[in-house]
């Protein structure tokens, strides 16, 4: 198959969303009609549980196997698919932003009565930086929820991006009698049913008597009601506009039920986007290309400390990556070849040969990598689009065993590698304070730290609002800014100046008396 048909067979996506909406069920269902798995209930397993307490050895263990189910590929007709997925536990919310950048579209998942949730106004705002086409799946249609129109609202307002349904619900909760597919003219009925998919009625009118036969006469005139508001309210799809990230198709289901997810799929195999061109330091990268380019998004550690190696989640961006060719690393400035590059076919890790745009190879590491490298066939190019965002919570890390020194500091530096965290120093003091999404990355780091590095490390507060990024063209200034906010001023990792805002009213005041100096609360600007 040539290049260009390979790419054009290929889907990558996330499925996004507040934990608990159904990521997880809708994920495993999509697997099923790939044919990757077998039995419902096998991607289960890789959940951390979200109860208020972090139960730690659970996580530990789920780290293991998350590593077979982190890139789902499978294929589906003539597409290959690639699942990418993400944590559901919010305090790992900037991994889930890193793997935003190696997709080319997400499906968002929203509990039909909860509605817009934090999770998903987060994880949308980057959706929205990066203008990822999004399509929205409304679930758990069977229990009882919100208005439908009331939903379209709110996605709307909260997610700030038009919305536009391709299905209608018939009642919800234990009325809920099925969807009416307005993509494809049929009825959807609804019978409960884990495992089976539903029977589908083709409609040419929706005005058809049989509709009446099928759903009775009073639902069926709701129906026509409703479809007649949504062709009045809502424009006509636009595949044009979903691509730019303007508009979201809306589909309703249950992904408990399989409900609406082959119809979710169909559609989506359609009209969500191939591999697109990668924004590079120096010029655009087109996935046609003839030279080999991508770069890393993840990097996953191996819970056996007696083997210290890391898995390195590599998203091919243009060309073919083979195994055993020469690359080069970008920023070791190095000729690497890898032996035992692994794809993710129906949840098993095996060795490629090759790979295409949209792929995600897997290349066992012993530290060559960082979050954000670059691997080329020998172009210099850096790709964008990594950044860190501002923690929330900010600790001092301190050595609790004298004796360990080194293996402290060797274990932090590789965790902040990995992107576990985010270390800034601070330039007064010499301390390292670390800033993370939540408090159990302190724990991770503590555990890992003592588990796979033998050093120990003791939290000390600090009390820190933001942490942002600055710049100015003005050096002056600058140099002005960093005297007087000495005690506040740190770098990160790369060695960029960052001020370290003790609460917003200190922000307020520095951007109000330094005009001359920009504040950014991501690491790329
Ligand atoms: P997440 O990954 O987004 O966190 O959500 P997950 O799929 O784990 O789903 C959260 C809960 O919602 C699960 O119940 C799941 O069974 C349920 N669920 C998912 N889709 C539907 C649906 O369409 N209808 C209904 N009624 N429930 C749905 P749980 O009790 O937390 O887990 P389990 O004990 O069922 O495994």
């Amino acid at each position: 198959m040539a290049i260009t048909d390979e790419i054009s067979r290929r889907r990558t996506f996330a499925i996004i969303s507040h934990p608990d909406a159904g990521k997880t069920t809708l994920t495993e269902k999509l697997l099923l009609f790939g044919g990757a798995i077998h039995v419902a209930g096998a991607v289960k397993s890789n959940k951390i549980k979200k109860t208020a307490t972090s139960d730690w050895m659970e996580i530990e263990k789920q780290r293991g196997i998350s590593v077979a189910t982190s890139v789902m590929g499978f294929n589906y007709g003539n597409y290959k698919i690639n699942i990418l997925d993400t944590p559901g536990h919010q305090d790992f919310a900037e991994d889930t932003f890193r793997t935003l950048t190696a997709v080319d579209s997400v499906i968002i998942v929203v509990d039909v009565a909860k509605g817009v949730e934090t999770q998903t106004r987060r994880l949308m705002e980057v959706c929205r930086m990066r203008n990822t086409p999004v399509i929205i799946f409304v679930n758990k249609l069977d229990r009882e929820g919100r208005d439908p129109f009331d939903i379209l609202d709110e996605l709307e307002q909260e997610l700030k991006i038009g919305v536009r349904p391709l299905s209608w619900p018939i009642n919800i909760g234990a009325k809920f009698k099925g969807v009416y597919n307005i993509y494809e003219h049929g009825l959807d009925l609804f019978t409960p049913s884990k495992q089976t998919v539903s029977e589908r009625v083709e409609i040419d009118d929706v005005n058809s008597p049989q509709v009446d036969e099928l759903v009775g006469e009073t639902d069926a005139a709701k129906l026509r009601e409703d479809l007649e508001l949504i062709e009045g309210v809502y424009p006509e799809f636009d595949e044009q506009a979903y691509l730019r990230g303007e508009t979201a198709p809306v589909f309703f289901g249950s992904a408990l039920n399989t409900f609406g997810v082959k119809e979710l799929l169909d559609c989506f195999v359609k009209i969500a986007p191939a591999p697109q061109p990668v924004q590079a330091m120096e010029r655009e990268v087109r996935p046609e290309e003839e030279g080999f380019s991508g770069f890393v998004f993840k990097i996953h550690a191996n819970m056996d400390p007696n083997h210290r190696s890391c898995i390195a989640f590599v998203k091919v961006c243009s060309g073919k990556f083979e195994r055993n060719a020469p690359y080069k690393h970008i920023r070791l400035d190095k000729t690497l070849r890898f032996a035992a590059p692994t794809a993710f076919m129906a949840q098993k890790k095996s060795v490629v040969d090759e790979a295409y745009p949209g792929d995600i190879v897997g290349i066992p590491d012993t530290g060559n990598f960082k979050i954000g490298d670059t691997l080329t066939s020998g172009e210099q190019l850096h790709f964008k689009g990594l950044p860190s965002f501002s923690p929330e919570m900010f600790k001092y890390i301190e050595n609790a065993d004298p004796m360990k020194q080194k293996q402290l500091d060797k274990g932090i530096n590789q965790l902040m590698d990995e992107g576990v965290a985010q270390l800034f120093i601070n330039q007064f003091n010499n301390r390292k304070i670390i800033g993370t999404v939540g408090q159990l990355q302190f724990e991770v780091i503590q555990y890992r730290l003592l588990h796979e590095y033998g050093a120990q490390c003791r939290w000390e507060p600090v009390s820190l609002y933001k942490a942002c990024w600055i710049e100015s063209d003005d050096d002056e200034a600058l140099a002005a800014f960093k005297r007087r906010k000495q005690q506040f001023m740190a770098l990160d990792k790369e060695g960029r100046d960052v001020f370290l805002a003790d609460s917003n009213y200190v922000l307020q005041m520095a951007q109000s008396d330094f005009p001359a100096i920009r504040f950014h609360f991501s690491s790329e600007f």
